[in-house]
Formats: C-alpha cells, structure tokens, sequence
C-alpha cells in the first residue's frame, strides 16, 4: 500500500507532546503499533544524548541488541565501532538508533535469522525515528545501509549512487547514506571486505571532518 494511503500508525498516540528521551523509550517499550513486538525481547531504543551533534541510523536490532536491548552491539555494532574510531569519530559522542525498533527474525534450529522488515513495519515504526530526529536535532544525519536510507529519503533512493556525499534534505543541516556495517560482513572474500570496509571509512572519514569544522 502506497504510504499516502495507510492509516497514521499507531506509535504516535504514545508520543507525548514536546517528549524527552526519556520518556519516548519508556513509551516505546510497550509499543505494539505492528507485530514485530510479539516474538522479540524487547524494544531496541535509540541510544545517546539529546545534544549529539551525530545521529546514525541502522534498519533494525539484530540478535545480539534484541537480548542486549541496545542499537549496535553485536558484530555489526563492532564493524560500525572499528569504522567510527578509524575515521575519527566518537561514539560515545553520536547517537546510534534503528529505523525499525524490535528485531524480525526467522528460526532456524537454534538460530534466529535477521529478516529485513516490510514497508508496513517501517512505516509502523516511524513516528519514533521521527520523535528521535525532533529532540536530538542532529547536525549531521548518517543513514546505514538501503533501508534506513529509503525509509528517510524516498523508495528511489540509491545508497549505491549516492553515498558518501551530502545530501539535499530537510532532515538535518547535512545529511549522508553510506552502507550498512552488515554488507561488509557479507562481503563474499577478503579482498571484498577490505575494500568493502575501506569505503565505509572514507564515507565516515567525510562526516568527521563536518563534525571537526564549523557549525553551519
Ligand atoms: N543492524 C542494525 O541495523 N542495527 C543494529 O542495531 C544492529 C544490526
Ligand atoms: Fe512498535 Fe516499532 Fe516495535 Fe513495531 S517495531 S511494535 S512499531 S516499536
């Protein structure tokens, strides 16, 4: 359904007006706005201070952060760490968030397999990443990978056209995509990765030096 004709979704009757981030994790926890929340173990809320000058946004928590209840802490979340330090960003200093909030999986054995969410679970999810982007008021805006770039820049967009530069958009004063961590760890080889991983830093490496100049 094309998203001018779905019904607002139901996340944002748990948004209270002029929200702190307190209170948008603690209202998101027992969000129930699409049916991702039945099999997971919680809500992965965003994660970092209201006055980050960077925000970073994945898809969604993997098997690691639906246990942990936090974005980026397994391998991903150890790929996108290496890359932040060696581009020369702290994420101590960034706020790390997902566009979609609770973990879809398949199971497989013992296993329990990421499944990239549907258009009506990103759109379900949305009013969160939206009330994120509204308090943090991020300098720059980093979008990881096709779907968080998508779901905040059109269907149309390609991360692989249009990465590693600063983008036109509303959403922040700069705004870039670049991949997502996980694509590197699906690299098919060595050489892939290396390559792969090289390219995630310098697109990081740009937003670092915006990071170091002037605020405009
Ligand atoms: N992948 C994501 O997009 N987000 C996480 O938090 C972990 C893995
Ligand atoms: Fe709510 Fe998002 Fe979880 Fe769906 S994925 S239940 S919209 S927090």
């Amino acid at each position: 359904m094309p998203a001018r004709h779905r019904p607002p979704s139901a996340a944002r009757d748990l948004i209270p007006d002029q929200p702190e981030l307190g209170e948008l994790r603690s209202a998101a926890a027992g969000c129930t706005a699409c049916d991702l929340y039945r099999d997971a173990t919680q809500t992965v809320f965003g994660e970092g201070a209201a006055s980050s000058e960077v925000m970073l946004v994945g898809e969604q928590p993997g098997d690691g952060e639906d246990r942990a209840g936090r974005p980026f802490v397994g391998p991903a979340g150890r790929m996108l760490d290496q890359a932040l330090a060696e581009a020369g960003i702290d994420r101590e200093l960034a706020y790390v968030t997902n566009v979609v909030k609770h973990f879809k999986f398949e199971r497989r054995g013992k296993m329990r397999i990421h499944k990239k969410p549907n258009a009506e679970q990103v759109h379900a999810c949305f009013p969160w990443l939206e009330a994120e982007l509204q308090v943090v008021q991020p300098r720059v805006l980093v979008l990881l990978g096709a779907t968080a770039a998508q779901a905040l820049l059109g269907s149309s967009f390609r991360v692989s056209r249009q990465r590693g530069e600063f983008l036109d958009s509303d959403l922040a004063p700069r705004v870039l995509a670049t991949v997502h961590p996980s694509s590197i760890l699906r690299a098919p080889d060595e050489e892939a990765r290396t390559l792969a991983y090289k390219g995630f830093v310098a697109d990081l490496a740009v937003v670092a030096e915006e990071l170091r100049g002037p605020a405009s």
